[in-house]
């Protein structure tokens, strides 16, 4: 479904992407790991068309989007829930919801909200609430509901787990998996990794912005060296 293919990105004069190349399946979740500052953002901003790469190339469902804008990537089925959520905290949950769906021309979009905040009941309740009064968990929750009323086919997910307790760190994997089985591709950038591999199909490893692992979420489950350089911090 998406084939990155040796694309570097550079801030100013710094590279920090080294020809990256990934793939991820029709169906599947895939999870980059890394450290801080390894380049896992970076990635997911390129992807997603908010930094072009200067060299390399990007393809979804077979097509070169390479340099497309975000709005035109989020019209072909490819959306970012940010690093750090990024939600609008002045606006209210449902206007914020209105968002994830503001490209859409269908008449659906009702329906789709009535069974986000199904899903989301926290959502529901809280429909009337500036997204700046939500706690962190139900913000990142805010963020991914957002994204799925975009309608993704691939859905790329920023470290969703990122300064969340560990009930609710696990809540939001459990949510990924279910959005999964729905039938979205999920990228996912994580350093959380153990719990990320385990409901992953497929991992990468980046480091300094090279890739330097890659294989089945089982096999990099059971490389000690993979485990004890990248998956750090221990978790269930
Ligand atoms: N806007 C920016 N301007 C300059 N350097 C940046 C910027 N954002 C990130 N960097 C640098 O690029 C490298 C990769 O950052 P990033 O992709 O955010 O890593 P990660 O998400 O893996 O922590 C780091 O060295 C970081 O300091
Ligand atoms: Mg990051």
């Amino acid at each position: 479904m998406l084939k990155v293919n040796g694309i570097n990105a550079f801030y100013g004069k710094i590279q920090v992407l080294k020809s990256i190349s990934l793939e991820v399946e029709e169906g599947s979740i895939v999870t980059i790991l890394g450290a801080n500052g390894a380049g896992k953002t970076t990635t997911m901003k390129t992807i997603s068309g908010l930094l072009k790469p200067q060299a390399g190339s990007i393809q979804f469902q077979g097509q070169d989007v390479t340099g497309l804008r975000p709005d035109q990537l989020l019209r072909k089925g490819v959306a970012l829930v940010p690093e750090g959520r990024q939600i609008l905290s002045g606006m209210t949950v449902l206007e914020n919801l209105e968002m994830g769906a503001y490209h859409r021309k269908d008449n659906e979009i009702a329906q789709d909200i009535k069974n986000v905040m199904e899903r989301f009941p926290i959502l529901e309740e809280r429909q009337k609430q500036l997204g700046g009064t939500l706690s962190g968990g139900q913000q990142q929750m805010l963020a991914i509901a957002r994204a799925i009323l975009s309608k993704p086919k691939l859905l790329l997910l920023d470290e969703p787990s990122m300064g969340l307790a560990p009930l609710i760190v696990a809540d939001i994997f459990k949510i990924i998996t279910e959005i999964n089985e729905a039938g979205t591709t999920v990228l996912l950038v994580e350093q959380n990794a153990r719990q990320a591999l385990k409901i992953s199909d497929y991992g990468y490893v980046l480091e300094t912005g090279k890739m330097v692992a890659e294989g089945s979420s089982q096999k990099l489950l059971n490389d000690p060296r993979i485990m004890e350089a990248y998956l750090g911090r221990k978790s269930s």
